[in-house]
């Protein structure tokens, strides 16, 4: 019976010390971190590693089956020799952006910035020698810019990756290598990107998707890591399911929260975390030569304001080339967003979704008791809005405050809209009490 006793006491103690892990409980900073992330609204992705030199997207190693050790050579010629942080950081400002993700180290297991982990790094391994992330982090704080570090869970190269994935099989690796080795060197990582950049605004990883779905990463444990060293530090995971406890945000990839074009989101169901959407300009993340296809301006404006509809941020991409520079073509249509937000920014940054949810004309954004109604497709002349319970006090064209003519229409307004330009974005701005 003592015996018995005593086994139940340890099965409460054991259950105990897990529901006790279940329960993440962000610090103030952090939570502070969330709504300053949410206000920001849009950020730049930058996927940058030794493939830009291969100019066919960072998924090279992999699509074409290349020997990690082959592949592991292409680092002694890596010499990005336009490579400015400075440049960077003022054409993202250009693009109205808030925020930078960088890949510190993708799939292929490359660490784009000065490691003792493991030699396999810029610093260490390449004629170029300069720790580009340190030099991005000094930049960015200088110029007001907040930095998130992309992070890859599964790794080409090493041999503790192991077992190995769904992807880069063809690529040669042996499979000796020990679990525990792999996370404590991935810990170590963190701890180094955590320590030598100064305040880092989030970490979002990505590649878990690389195993079984019951395959334990040991998550949790990699997530309490980070917030033992930056408590405020917003934890984003591209795992493409619903939110995992210890996260801070939740991040679609190529799909607007709750939708499923792209075939990534089936199962990434919309949680209460900040939101976010990653896309590309063109088709590849990781630069690449023959990919010219690049959205129109107007697409990316769209893709933004539909962003801040669906209450979620847009990290936009772009591939820098091997020399380090962003694409001419990525420049100009990030100076196009910024020049459009320069004007409209007040009825995207620091709004949420507006209470009239995305629909086939467009989206609404809200700020206290503005409401911001996005016009981007209109067919008719006459636009419903189902606004009940709510008291209007005025209905203007937001850019010129023009007022706008509107007739009380069955639980809701009608406003007519048969003068209106073909705009980017014809927006509304409606006070309410
Ligand atoms: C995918 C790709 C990866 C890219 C990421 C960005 O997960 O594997 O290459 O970095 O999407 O969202």
């Amino acid at each position: 019976m003592k015996h018995f006793i005593t086994i139940l006491l340890a099965m409460y103690i054991i259950s105990l010390g897990a529901s006790a892990q279940q329960s993440y409980v962000p610090t103030e900073e952090n939570l502070a971190n969330r709504k300053e992330f949410q206000d920001m609204k849009f950020g730049v992705f930058i996927h940058w590693g030794i493939y830009s030199m291969m100019a066919d997207g960072e998924w090279i190693m992999n699509n074409k089956n290349l020997n990690y050790e082959e592949y592991a050579l292409l680092a002694q010629g890596f010499y990005p020799s336009e490579f400015s942080a400075a440049k960077w950081v003022s054409d993202v400002k250009a693009s109205g952006a808030k925020y930078i993700c960088i890949t510190s180290r993708h799939h292929d297991g490359f660490s784009m910035f000065g490691t003792k982990q493991s030699p396999y790094n810029i610093v260490d391994a390449t004629p170029f020698k300069r720790d580009v992330i340190k030099e991005l982090a000094e930049e960015c704080h200088k110029q007001d810019i907040k930095l998130h570090f992309y992070y890859s869970l599964l790794d080409w190269s090493r041999d503790d990756y192991f077992p190995i994935g769904r992807t880069g099989r063809g690529v040669g690796r042996t499979q000796n290598g020990e679990w525990e080795t792999y996370h404590s060197f991935m810990l170590n990582q963190l701890t180094e990107l955590l320590t030598n950049y100064g305040e880092i605004g989030a970490i979002w990883f990505d590649g878990m998707w690389d195993q079984p779905e019951d395959f334990d990463w040991k998550i949790r444990e990699i997530y309490d890591h980070i917030h033992a060293i930056q408590p405020g530090c917003l934890i984003i995971n591209n795992h493409h399911l619903a939110p995992i406890e210890g996260e801070d945000g939740q991040t679609f990839e190529k799909d607007l929260p709750g939708q499923n074009q792209s075939g990534y989101s089936s199962t990434a169901t919309v949680g209460q975390l900040p939101l976010e959407t990653c896309e590309t300009m063109n088709r590849t993340w990781g630069y690449s030569i023959t990919d010219k296809d690049y959205k129109s301006e107007k697409e990316l404006i769209h893709y933004l304001i539909k962003a801040a509809g669906n209450n979620a941020n847009l990290l936009m991409n772009v591939g820098p080339r091997p020399n380090g520079e962003f694409p001419d073509i990525a420049i100009e249509r990030y100076n196009a967003i910024g020049k459009w937000l320069k004007e409209y920014g007040e009825t995207i940054y620091e709004t949420r979704g507006g209470f009239i949810a995305p629909r086939d004309w467009g989206v609404t954004t809200q700020k206290d008791n503005k409401l911001y109604v996005h016009i981007l497709n209109l067919k008719d002349d006459f636009l419903y809005l189902p606004i009940i319970d709510k008291d209007i006090i005025s209905v203007k064209r937001f850019i010129d405050e023009k007022p706008i003519q509107y007739i009380p229409a069955d639980k809701g307004v009608l406003i007519n809209l048969s003068e209106v330009p073909d705009e980017i974005d014809y927006v509304l701005e409606i006070d309410l009490l």
